[in-house]
């Protein structure tokens, strides 16, 4: 009897801990707070505009295009890298390698790989490309080519090449394709393009792609963009990364922000986005030093930047050059023509007709006769920022008057309204801790109406130490999203949302790291050569994403110490009661209520809705992301090690004449849809 009033004791002791101990525990039978939720439906009121949840997309950051969502395995494929070098390159067997100049390919490659054998070979021998990072080589088809240049003199028995995938040692060949160079000219640059087939998937990604020369080769041969492409997103040539582009087309986004963020600068300005560089045959593509890393091919150019956009269903957000960049130095006002005439040409390639228009001509010459629908476009990037904000006023300026009166059409986005009078539309840009976001809620509230319409370019809790408000790139910068900072953002958005009569849309930044090689922290999408993973702030936008209303419900929360007639605009009850945030919308196609809730309190919330004059009886789902009962919201993390430690669950919820009820837990984001 002593044992057992011994052990009881202890279980007793023991739960009072791990409910002291423990801030986040409650459980759903100790509901904290009870909220009811009045909702009007309704058919017409604020609607929110289908670009509200977007992306971006910056080229180089995190090394998220080359090396990233471009899908081209082969790094250093034109010998660009690292101001020129064989970076990436070997050999196996016999011979040498060096970078050759002479005779270049074009004048934007003007390197080219020389494999050299003085003697004739005494075994099989070549070059070889270990990848960015390695290649992940599955059983499918790979598309190669290269350009091949033989110098007089060469022997290659039997005047055949193999072209393949091997593993690390080079013993296990996982594709082979052979290639008849016995026709090629000596001395000229020819074209070979072909396939490897790939049967089995190699288990490992330290792979090579190797060029072999039979025994007995002797001579000088000349290589230059050496390329490799597994199938793309849509099949396009020269196209995407399939994984990574199915997860952006995941998140159904309203937009996407491209090319920069600060790539679109450049470290200098001969080094900026120069879209022209970007088009056409990858041969007379330049490239130019990344902002953050390496090199930028611009293999994954205008045409294929926007091309994405719209195979993602994303309205692009066009940014253009606006004469400053990263050194600090600016163009002068009266030599602003060149680079104002640069941005002219560059939206008539994009939208003007092929008919009467020359780059528009020039547009269908490279393939695509439609011109492309650029309804934003974005003058420069951050100029509050540095040096930037002393010459925004005449860069936007003269940039402005020009390009507004030849596109009507269009909305043109300053980068800072501090310092130009009254933009069309202005972008703000926010990395900050959770209560920055929850303290925010009401923002976009107080904007005046006659004012700027806003786009939120980039945003994201890069710290979940609230004390870091000031300093938060300080100490306790998140190397992964946490459901307590996907939390924080999604208190955002719903702010967003009920600002859609002034906010075009928001996107976290930056969208994609390499972990690989990374320049930023927490990001959105996190990646290696074979995987990927999505962040709990991905999943929280993915909620919002898939399930837009377009028509602002009025709703209100009421609790025991606030009635509904109480509550006036921008005051408790109004998208927001104590620690839930809250929107109600509707979609008005398929007559669906989209309920967004979001809890930042230690205990769970049970809301009490009902739809006024509503006889409704539906069983809709609630999508739910938390980090679960008693658990810190900010120590769950979707990591490369655990990639799934949180996701998105879903629940059924039943409504009976117009009311229905959910329990919203501690620290979580919550969607209701319910035919209505
Ligand atoms: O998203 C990362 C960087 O943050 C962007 O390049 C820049 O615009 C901002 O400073």
């Amino acid at each position: 009897m002593m044992k057992q009033i011994a052990v009881l004791f202890i279980v007793f002791i023991l739960s009072v801990f791990i409910t002291v101990s423990f801030g986040f525990r409650t459980a759903n039978k100790n509901i904290g707070n009870v909220v009811s939720l009045n909702i009007e439906n309704a058919n017409t009121g604020q609607k929110i505009p289908a670009t509200m949840h977007g992306v971006i997309l910056e080229t180089n950051v995190n090394r998220d295009d080359d090396g990233g969502l471009y899908a081209e395995l082969i790094y250093n494929r034109a010998f660009q890298e690292n101001n020129r070098s064989l970076d990436g390159w070997s050999t196996f067997g016999q011979g040498s390698i060096n970078l050759n100049i002479s005779q270049p390919l074009t004048s934007a490659l003007p390197a080219q790989l020389r494999y050299s054998l003085i003697t004739n070979s005494t075994s099989v021998s070549g070059i070889r490309n270990s990848g960015y990072y390695g290649i992940n080589l599955q059983a499918q088809n790979y598309t190669a080519s290269f350009f091949y240049r033989s110098l007089p003199g060469v022997y290659v028995p039997g005047g055949k090449l193999n072209v393949g995938f091997s593993d690390s040692t080079g013993q296990i060949i996982y594709g082979i394709s052979t290639l008849d160079i016995s026709k090629a000219p000596i001395n000229i640059w020819f074209y070979y393009s072909f396939d490897i087939i790939v049967f089995s998937a190699a288990p490992s990604t330290k792979n090579f792609f190797f060029i072999e020369f039979p025994l007995g080769s002797k001579g000088e041969f000349e290589f230059n963009l050496i390329s490799c492409f597994p199938p793309t997103y849509k099949n396009r040539p020269n196209g995407a990364r399939f994984d990574l582009a199915q997860t952006f087309a995941d998140l159904k986004p309203g937009f996407i922000r491209l090319p920069g963020g600060n790539d679109l600068e450049g470290p200098s300005i001969p080094e900026r986005f120069i879209w022209n560089n970007t088009v056409g045959h990858l041969e007379n593509r330049p490239g130019r030093r990344g902002t953050w890393a390496g090199y930028n091919t611009e293999g994954f150019g205008l045409i294929e930047l926007i091309t994405f956009a719209e195979d993602i269903g994303a309205v692009p957000i066009l940014a253009v050059y606006a004469g400053y960049s990263l050194d600090g130095k600016a163009v002068p006002q009266d030599q602003l023509q060149p680079y104002i005439d640069e941005v002219v040409k560059e939206l008539d390639f994009l939208t003007a007709s092929a008919n009467d228009n020359r780059m528009g001509a020039l547009r269908k010459q490279l393939g695509r006769s439609e011109p492309f629908d650029i309804r934003y476009v974005e003058i420069g990037n951050e100029d509050w920022l540095g040096a930037a904000i002393n010459t925004y006023d005449y860069r936007w300026t003269t940039f402005y008057n020009v390009l507004s009166k030849r596109y009507p059409n269009i909305t043109f986005i300053a980068t800072t309204a501090k310092t130009i009078n009254s933009p069309p539309a202005v972008d703000d840009h926010f990395y900050q801790v959770p209560l920055f976001f929850i303290e925010n809620f009401r923002r976009y509230e107080n904007v005046p109406r006659s004012g700027p319409r806003v786009l939120i370019g980039e945003f994201a809790v890069i710290n979940d130490d609230d004390s870091q408000i000031t300093n938060p790139f300080g100490p306790g910068r998140l190397v992964y999203p946490s459901i307590k900072s996907a939390i924080a953002e999604s208190v955002y958005r719903i702010g967003f949302e009920r600002n859609s009569d002034i906010i075009i849309g928001g996107c976290y930044a930056p969208i994609l790291q390499n972990i690989d090689n990374t320049q930023w922290t927490p990001s959105f999408i996190v990646f290696n050569t074979s995987s990927v993973i999505k962040s709990t702030s991905y999943l929280a936008q993915k909620m919002f994403g898939e399930n837009l209303g377009n028509l602002i419900l009025y709703s209100a929360a009421t609790n025991n110490t606030i009635t509904h007639q109480s509550v006036e605009k921008g005051q408790e009850g109004d998208g927001k009661l104590g620690n839930l945030y809250f929107i109600a919308t509707k979609r008005t196609n398929d007559n669906t209520l989209i309920v967004k809730l979001v809890n930042v309190d230690p205990t769970d919330i049970l809301i009490n809705a009902q739809i006024q004059g509503s006889t409704t009886s539906s069983t809709g789902v609630a999508y739910i992301l938390t980090a679960g009962s008693g658990v810190d919201p900010s120590t769950v993390q979707n990591t490369m090690l655990n990639p799934n430690a949180a996701s998105i669950t879903e629940q059924s919820v039943s409504a009976r004449n117009g009311t229905w009820s959910i329990t919203v837990p501690s620290w979580s984001v919550v969607v209701v849809t319910l035919t209505l």
